[in-house]
């Protein structure tokens, strides 16, 4: 049960390709077949201005756009998130299943575009009034895993414009991932996305199983 209110706030972060997808899907059928509610969500998005706010960000043909224009961007996308959707989902009582969220904001934009990890982190508790995850799953792949499994997935087609970076960005924002977990390990589930879809659904579920009982719906 959340600190912050009656449910539980879940976020899936990781690099591109790491099994994010695949892993939320397998946790909301989890807990609906076991009676919670949930709220499956992402970011960024989530919200109608949210998806727009998406659309700019992440289609070709939108030109440069620059780190901090970026991080605003993904910012405000997610200040709507936050009011709009995830702080009333969370005090009905549903556990919120959201697909990244500030630590992706703090990898891309404040490591990988070098805009500085503290103000990014600044901006965003701005922004969210200081909502965070009660448990972070930190898929955590090896660039160069992640390239391949994403070249796979894409059928070698170009990925969206962020996705075209290079592997030593990817190495950058690996290790921002890390070391967030590193920061505050009692929130963070670090797992290596390189072990079968059932062990880490598994081990996700194990974690989240004693954190479950205040979340509405459960038994
Ligand atoms: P998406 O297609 O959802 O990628 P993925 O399946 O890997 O989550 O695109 C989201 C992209 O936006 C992804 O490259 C990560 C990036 N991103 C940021 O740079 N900053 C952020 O704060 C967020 C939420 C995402």
């Amino acid at each position: 049960m959340s600190e912050q209110s009656k449910g539980l706030f879940v976020v899936f972060e990781g690099g591109e390709g790491a099994g994010k997808t695949t892993q939320l899907q397998l946790l909301e059928d989890w807990l609906t077949g076991a009676g919670h509610t949930v709220l499956r969500t992402r970011e960024p998005g989530g919200t109608e201005i949210g998806e727009r706010i998406r659309g700019l960000l992440l289609e070709h043909g939108q030109g440069e756009v620059d780190p901090r224009t970026e991080t605003l961007l993904f910012a405000a996308s997610r200040a709507a998130h936050v009011t709009q959707k995830i702080r009333p989902a969370l005090a009905s009582g549903a556990v919120v299943l959201c697909d990244r969220y500030i630590d992706s904001s703090l990898a891309y934009q404040g490591a990988g575009r070098g805009l500085g990890v503290a103000e990014v982190a600044q901006i965003n508790a701005w922004a969210t009034q200081g909502l965070q995850p009660d448990v972070t799953v930190l898929l955590d792949l090896d660039p160069a895993l992640s390239a391949q499994r994403r070249a796979a997935r894409d059928g070698g087609a170009a990925g969206d414009r962020i996705e075209s970076a290079d592997l030593v960005f990817h190495a950058a924002l690996r290790q921002a991932f890390l070391d967030r977990a590193a920061g505050a390990p009692k929130r963070y589930l670090v797992l290596d996305a390189t072990g079968s879809m059932e062990q880490l659904h598994a081990e996700i579920r194990g974690c989240l199983q004693p954190l479950l009982n205040g979340a509405a719906g459960a038994d």
